[in-house]
C-alpha cells in the first residue's frame, strides 16, 4: 500500500506519508536536469542544499524510459530515486508523456515518426501541429501502458521507502496555436452527443454544440484531455496508488484559446475537469503572471486543494510561499528551476526574450538576485512551525495576508477581542512583498508572523478602549516551541515593524 497519500484532515485536504501531514516546501528542476546522473550530481544535487527544501519535482521522459517501443528501461528514473534519498529528498515526479506545453516533445521516437498511427492536431487551415491529438486512441493506449509501467516499478522499487509521493500526469496540456483540434477525427467527435456524464452535470443534452453554445470547442477539448488523462491515471493507481494531479498553463493575457493550450485544466474549467478525471486530487497552476495571489485565491476555491508545481523565482516567491500553506493549507509550493537559486545571477543563462513571450511569462519572473535568502528562511520557518499551524490552520485563530496588487495597501485582520491592522510596505526592487501571519495563541497573546509589513493592534470598533503592549519578545519557533530572544520595549516598541526577512513575534496585549 502506498505510504503517501490525500487525506481530509479535518476538511483540509492534507498530503500524508507515513501517517503524518508532509508539507512539501519543494522546487521544480529544468526539463532536462533528471536525464543524467552525472549532471544531477554535478550541477543539481548540490545547489539543492542549503534551501531547507524536503522535495524535488522533476521530470521522467517517455522518451527516455521507452526508447524501443515495448521495451522499458528505468535507470533514469532509479538514479533520480538514489540521489532523492541520499540527499533526504522526497521526490514528487512528473510524467512527461503525451504532452507537455501543449506539445508532445517527449514521446519516444517511434511515436514521433509514425504520423499516421499517432495522428496530430492540425489548425483550422489544414496545418499539421507538433501535439498529438487527444482523440487519439492508440496513442493514449500507449500512453497508458508506459505509465502503468513506471508506477509499477515505482511500487517494486519505492514503496517500502516512498521517496517518490506524488505524480503529475502529462504537462501543462492542451492546444496551443489553435482555438480547436481541426484534425478530421475531432471535427467528427465534435458533432456528436456529449457523453452522459457531460449531461447529467451539466444538465444539457444534444451536440455539443447545442449544450454549450460559444464555449463548446473548449469544452470539448477539456473532456477529451480529461479522458485521456483519466484513461492514463487510473492505470497507473491500479499499479500504484499516489496522489495525482494534473497541471495547468493559466488562462492569462490575450485570454484567446490557443493563446493557452485550451483543454487544459484551467480553473475556468474545473467543472469539466473534475466530472471526466476524477482520478485526480487536484488541478495546478504554473503560476508565473505578476498577480500570483489572485491566482493562488481562485484555485484553491470549492474544494480544489492547492498545490502549485511552478511558480515564479524572484524574491516575491518568499511571500507568496508564506501566502499559500497560511492562508490556502497549500499541499506543495515550488518555484521553477529551482536549482539556479544558488547561483551567481549573472552566471545564469536567461531563456531568450523570444522563449519567454511563447511561453507567456513575465521576464521579472525568472530573476535570482536574493531569492535563495528569503526563501530559504521561510522553508526553515515553516518547518519549526508546523506544530502549531497544524493545530489553528483552518480555525479564525489564523489569518494571513500578501500584498495582492499596486493598489493593495494593506489589511485588516478581525480576532475576537482585537483587530490586527497590516500596513504593506511598497515594492521594493529585490525585496519580497509584505506578506505575513497572526495567530491568536490566548485572548490576549499572539504570534505575528511575516516580511514588509506594519502592525497595529486595535480593540474592536465601540469598545472606547485602546490596546497596549503588556511584553513584545522577538524570537524565533524552534519545533513548534517559542524561543525568545529579545524583549522589546522603548525605541523598539514604539511601531512592530516586520523587516524583509521572514522575523516572528509574541506580543502580549491589554486594554486601557
Ligand atoms: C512551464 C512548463 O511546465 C515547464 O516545464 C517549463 O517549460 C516552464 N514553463 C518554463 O521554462
Amino acid at each position: 500500500m502506498a505510504k503517501s497519500k490525500i487525506v481530509n484532515d479535518h476538511g483540509i485536504a492534507t498530503l500524508y506519508v507515513d501517517d503524518r501531514p508532509f508539507f512539501c516546501y519543494a522546487g521544480e528542476i529544468h526539463n532536462s536536469s533528471a536525464s543524467s546522473a552525472a549532471f544531477m550530481d554535478e550541477e543539481v544535487w548540490p545547489n539543492l542544499r542549503g534551501l531547507n527544501m524536503n522535495c524535488v519535482i522533476a521530470p521522467v521522459y517517455w522518451e527516455l524510459i521507452e526508447p524501443e517501443e515495448g521495451s522499458f528501461n528505468f535507470t533514469s528514473v532509479d538514479d533520480l530515486i538514489a540521489g532523492a534519498r541520499r540527499e533526504g529528498m522526497k521526490l514528487s515526479l512528473l510524467w512527461f508523456g503525451l504532452w507537455k506545453n501543449g506539445e508532445s516533445f517527449y514521446v519516444p521516437a517511434w511515436m514521433k515518426k509514425d504520423t499516421q498511427t499517432y495522428f496530430r492536431v492540425r489548425k483550422s487551415s489544414g496545418e499539421v501541429t507538433r501535439t498529438i491529438s487527444p482523440l487519439c486512441e492508440a496513442g493514449i493506449q500507449k500512453d497508458k501502458t508506459a505509465f502503468a509501467a513506471l508506477m509499477k516499478h515505482l511500487r517494486e522499487t519505492d514503496e517500502k521507502d516512498a521517496t517518490v509521493i506524488v505524480m503529475q500526469v502529462e504537462n501543462e496540456i492542451g492546444v496551443l496555436g489553435t482555438d480547436f483540434d481541426y484534425s478530421p477525427e475531432a471535427v467528427a467527435a465534435f458533432t456528436e452527443e456529449v457523453p452522459q456524464a457531460v449531461a447529467e452535470e451539466f444538465g444539457v443534452s444534444g451536440t455539443w454544440k447545442e449544450a454549450f453554445g460559444a464555449e463548446a470547442y473548449e469544452q470539448f477539448l477539456c473532456c477529451r484531455y480529461a479522458m485521456a488523462v483519466e484513461t492514463i491515471a487510473a492505470a497507473g493507481k491500479a499499479e500504484y496508488d499516489l496522489p495525482m494531479y494534473a497541471n495547468a498553463w493559466l488562462k492569462q493575457y490575450p485570454w484567446y484559446a490557443g493563446s493557452y493550450p485550451t483543454g487544459g485544466p484551467i480553473i475556468e474549467r474545473r467543472r469539466m475537469w473534475k466530472t471526466m478525471a476524477p482520478s485526480l486530487f487536484a488541478l495546478a497552476p504554473d503560476i508565473y503572471v505578476p498577480y500570483c495571489a489572485d491566482i493562488m485565491d481562485r484555485y484553491a476555491e470549492d474544494g480544489n486543494p492547492l498545490f502549485i508545481p511552478e511558480i515564479r523565482k524572484d524574491t516575491v516567491t518568499a511571500s507568496y510561499c508564506l501566502y499559500a500553506f497560511l492562508r490556502h493549507n497549500a499541499i506543495s509550493y515550488s518555484p521553477f528551476g529551482i536549482e539556479e537559486l544558488s547561483m551567481d545571477p549573472d552566471s545564469i543563462d536567461k531563456p531568450s526574450p523570444e522563449l519567454m513571450a511563447a511561453l507567456n511569462i513575465d521576464p521579472s519572473a525568472f530573476d535570482i538576485a536574493g531569492s535563495k535568502e528569503y526563501l530559504s528562511a521561510v522553508y526553515s520557518f515553516l518547518k519549526n512551525f508546523e506544530p502549531i499551524y497544524l493545530k489553528v490552520r483552518g480555525t479564525d485563530q489564523i489569518q494571513s495576508w500578501v500584498r495582492h496588487s499596486e493598489t493593495d495597501f494593506g489589511a485588516l485582520l478581525p480576532f475576537g477581542e482585537y483587530d490586527i491592522a497590516v500596513s504593506y510596505a511598497p515594492k521594493m526592487p529585490l525585496k519580497p512583498l509584505a506578506a505575513g501571519a497572526a495567530v491568536q495563541l490566548e485572548k490576549d497573546t499572539f504570534l505575528v508572523l511575516g516580511m514588509m509589513s506594519g502592525i497595529e493592534f486595535r480593540p474592536k470598533d465601540g469598545s472606547g478602549k485602546k490596546a497596549g503592549i503588556l511584553r513584545l519578545e522577538e524570537g524565533s519557533i524552534v519545533n513548534g516551541e517559542w524561543k525568545a530572544r529579545r524583549v522589546m520595549n522603548g525605541d523598539e516598541q514604539m511601531r512592530l515593524n516586520l523587516p524583509d526577512q521572514i522575523s516572528c513575534y509574541k506580543l502580549v496585549l491589554y486594554q486601557y
